[in-house]
């Protein structure tokens, strides 16, 4: 066997439309939480920040399906990244990579963004990660890269599962807490025996007072279902956390209205029906699709190109992925992006057509 000579400087970037992803590896993480690592199909490097996300791009059953997932993966290993997912009772796209995917089959996917994660800009040396369920991976790719990269940061990982047999990664969460010294674990589970050592129950004020004494002190990341988050943030206003330090990120994509109607063109979201403003009718000019359509400045501009008939990605259609990302050449929108857009691309002229209302007569790269 003959080891390649690896320089990342020779190599090309990985974007989406690069090229296709190649699975090469399969791990069950539990009885339904599975892990898939992608490289490029042309040995291309990803280039990414722990907590980002890509779009899987899918054909089911003769019918396109696109779904976000965070990466688990750090991006201090370049060339892969791993996505851990898990079956759920609608899940189109998670249960098909569950029951399908093969190690070699190859998938599209869109390029990596979103911009949950480490707050480069504005660190505490001292974090909490907190997730519920599968609301664990952006925290293991934060981990992984603090942990690979040896940066002096006080880490305290705690994850929320149902039971102990739901608890995603746990040797490898178990191992940095015995071989780190500045990392520590804590596992709440909702059901556990009676030998389970760890919490029990929903997360409370005194539970978290008791595992986290510094909360106060901590850049604080969360990710889970939105009733975890909700609990969370109840309990951080409660003892007065100073929530410029907190940071979080909705992992329930997979069941958004928004991702299933991928399935459904034909479904449209309202919005803002009703509304008492004066609606003003703005042109659209949509450069490579050869066409102008009609958008109130009342409505999302994702909504009023899907009225046209006219095929678009998107996955969350809450501007928290990415995916309907595009450049505007000229005009002006009101837009409230939830973290899908990097400030350098809003710099660089781009807009979240599902977030985005006119302000003025647009022209789109789209
Ligand atoms: S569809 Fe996800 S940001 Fe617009």
């Amino acid at each position: 066997m003959v080891f390649p000579k690896i320089d990342i400087d020779d190599m090309p970037k990985w974007e989406g439309d690069l090229a296709p992803l190649e699975c090469i590896a399969i791990k069950d993480e539990t009885h339904n939480v599975k892990s898939f690592t992608f490289r490029s199909k042309v040995d291309a490097w990803f280039e990414f920040l722990p907590g980002q996300h890509t779009t899987l791009f899918l054909n089911i059953n003769d019918v396109s399906v696109m779904r976000t997932y965070t990466i688990a993966s750090s991006p201090t290993h370049p060339h892969a990244i791993t996505i851990t997912n898990k079956l759920l009772e609608n899940g189109t796209v998670t249960n098909w990579m569950h029951t399908h995917l093969k190690v070699g089959d190859c998938i599209d996917a869109l390029n990596i963004g979103g911009s949950f994660g480490i707050a480069f800009d504005q660190p505490r040396d001292k974090v909490l990660f907190m997730s519920g369920g599968s609301g664990i991976t952006p925290m293991l790719s934060m981990s992984r890269y603090l942990i690979d990269l040896s940066i002096d940061s006080d880490i305290v990982f705690l994850h929320n599962a149902q039971t102990p047999r739901d608890l995603i990664a746990k040797d490898e969460i178990d191992f940095y807490e015995q071989q780190q010294s500045n990392f520590n674990r804590h596992y709440i589970c909702d059901n556990a025996d009676d030998d389970w050592p760890g919490e029990r129950g929903l997360l409370s004020l005194t539970m978290l007072n008791n595992l986290v004494s510094d909360i106060i002190e901590r850049e604080v990341y969360c990710c889970g279902p939105k009733a975890y988050m909700d609990n969370v943030k109840s309990i951080l206003n409660e003892i007065g956390f100073d929530m410029a330090h907190y940071h979080q990120e909705s992992f329930d994509i997979e069941s958004s209205t928004a991702q299933q109607n991928m399935a459904e063109p034909d479904k449209f979201i309202a919005h803002e029906e009703g509304e008492s403003i004066e609606v003003v009718e703005y042109n659209i000019t949509l450069q490579e699709t050869g066409k102008t359509i009609k958008c109130g400045s009342n409505t999302n501009i994702l909504v009023a190109i899907q009225k046209e008939g006219i095929v678009t990605p998107f996955a969350c259609s809450m501007g928290m992925c990415g995916t309907c990302r595009t450049k505007m050449i000229e005009g002006k929108v009101d837009m409230d992006a939830q973290g899908g857009l990097l400030k350098s691309h809003e710099a660089e002229g781009y807009i979240l057509t599902c977030c985005s209302h006119p302000e003025s007569d647009l022209v789109l790269e789209l």
